[in-house]
């Protein structure tokens, strides 16, 4: 039996806890989150809510109940750093210290290391702490740009040209104004192409690579709407995606190498976590766009559908507590990783209205849905003693796992339609018309 704390209390972590149960050593579940999850409640031991925000009360928590491990789901106790204070109260931790999980925190700490080091794959940027060549700067790049406010933004950080704004006078406002509210603002050039995620497990000196996962942002079918967490996700059967070639996986994970390899040389600590490129693939080869120093979501159900089940006899394929141990024992080199050959597809209900205005208090039926063929993973929901109720934000993802994503695609929708109340979903995610619509921008661009 191994005691793990899991922090964290979202879609993302009821995945992570439900992948350490599959474990073939038993696991004694403590989480602590910032809200009750039914889903997790389910698994766990024992639940602490509390702020994410104190470290201390995590870390005492975490001594209280004498855990061997500890495992970070969102970024921000990553950013106050988590992984430090659990250090110091000798509880290794799966998530990288503070100096480190700047890589996500700090925008320009990001760019600058790719810079510093040489790493592949960094687009054309500059930062700006006051307006001084910020007009000339917007002149060289032309019409095509971003606006990113440093720091964490929570996704509201990011303004590109032809989506929130339109041209050089209006961009340079926005600018302008980030830098008047007290951001540190970075410019740079507009990536076109295709989005994908590359995440990768690390051990401070080595890396496992997971399959890629292309997410969808927008909230909206046809990729319309407002930007959200992500509506949801999906992974190919041989690891890559319809619209890539071998080699934009393999410079992808190079960056990823490189990157992780370059911050121990920096700090002289290794980088222990998951490392999560968030990659485009352009014209001119594949580019990074951010980093993150944490599971994507809902891009971490995706990958952690394919860890095998609890099976007696053991099926000697790792599972993913054994990855854990051996990112904080500095072993991956020695995990034979042996995913499932398999297509997943995830897809998020939300509530009516999300992300502006979405409904909450309403409740949800999910009790139609087959979860022999699907499974669900609790986010924004409330447990009350009459049902299911809508928290405001991503409610629940559903998942499936198939030979190809057509399948999976066809296995979600049947499922997800089941569930009733004032939600709704993306119907296109994952879809032969979606991809292929994607598969045919990437060939014309490349052309
Ligand atoms: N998939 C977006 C994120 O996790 O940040």
């Amino acid at each position: 039996m191994i005691k793990v704390l899991l922090i964290g209390s979202g879609a993302r972590e009821h995945a992570i806890a439900h992948a350490l149960k599959l474990a073939k050593e038993d696991v004694e579940l403590f989480v602590y989150g910032s809200s009750l999850n039914p889903g997790i409640k389910e698994l766990a031991a024992d639940y602490k809510v509390g702020p994410l925000k104190s470290n201390t009360a995590m870390a005492s928590y975490a001594s209280l109940a004498h855990v061997d491990l500890a495992i970070v789901g969102p970024e921000n106790p990553l950013a106050e750093g988590i992984s430090d204070v659990l250090g110091q109260v000798g509880i290794p931790c799966v998530g990288p210290t503070k100096q480190l999980a700047q890589i996500e925190t700090s925008k320009s700490f990001a760019r600058d290391l790719l810079t510093e080091y040489k790493i592949n794959g960094c687009p054309k940027y500059k930062f700006f702490v006051n307006e001084m060549g910020l007009k000339e700067y917007l002149m060289e790049l032309g019409d095509n740009f971003v606006i990113k406010a440093d720091g964490l933004m929570g996704g509201k950080g990011v303004l590109v040209s032809g989506d929130h704004f339109n041209g050089q006078a209006e961009g340079l406002k926005l600018a302008i104004e980030f830098i008047k509210n007290g951001s540190q603002v970075l410019i740079e050039e507009k990536l076109i192409g295709q989005e994908f995620s590359l995440m990768s497990f690390c051990d401070g000196d080595h890396l496992i690579h997971m399959p890629a996962v292309q997410d969808h942002k927008r909230a909206l079918t046809g990729d319309k709407g407002a930007n959200t967490g992500g509506m949801g996700s999906y992974s190919c059967a041989d690891f890559s995606l319809p619209f890539l070639d071998e080699d934009d996986i393999a410079a992808a994970q190079k960056t990823n190498e490189a990157t992780a390899l370059s911050l121990k040389k920096k700090f002289g600590v290794g980088y222990k976590g998951i490392l999560y490129g968030g990659f485009m693939a352009t014209q001119t080869g594949v580019k990074l766009i951010e980093y993150n120093a944490r599971f994507g979501d809902p891009e971490a159900m995706n990958v952690l559908s394919l860890f095998s089940e609890r099976t007696f006899p053991a099926n000697p394929a790792p599972d993913f507590l054994q990855v854990c141990q051996a990112i904080v024992n500095g072993t991956l080199n020695k995990v034979k990783m042996d995913l499932k050959k398999q297509a997943t597809v995830v897809k998020y209900i939300v509530p009516e209205g999300y992300p502006e205005s979405p409904v909450i208090n309403q409740i949800i039926d999910v009790s139609k849905v087959d979860q022999a063929k699907v499974r669900l993973f609790y986010g924004s929901v409330d447990q009350k003693a009459d049902g299911l109720y809508l928290g405001g934000s991503r409610a629940l993802a559903v998942v499936a796992t198939a030979d190809d994503v057509d399948q999976a695609e066809k296995i979600v929708e049947t499922e997800i339609k089941k569930i009733t109340g004032p939600v709704f979903h993306r119907e296109d995610i994952g879809t032969s018309e979606l991809i292929e619509k994607r598969v045919k921008m990437m060939k014309e661009l490349r052309s």
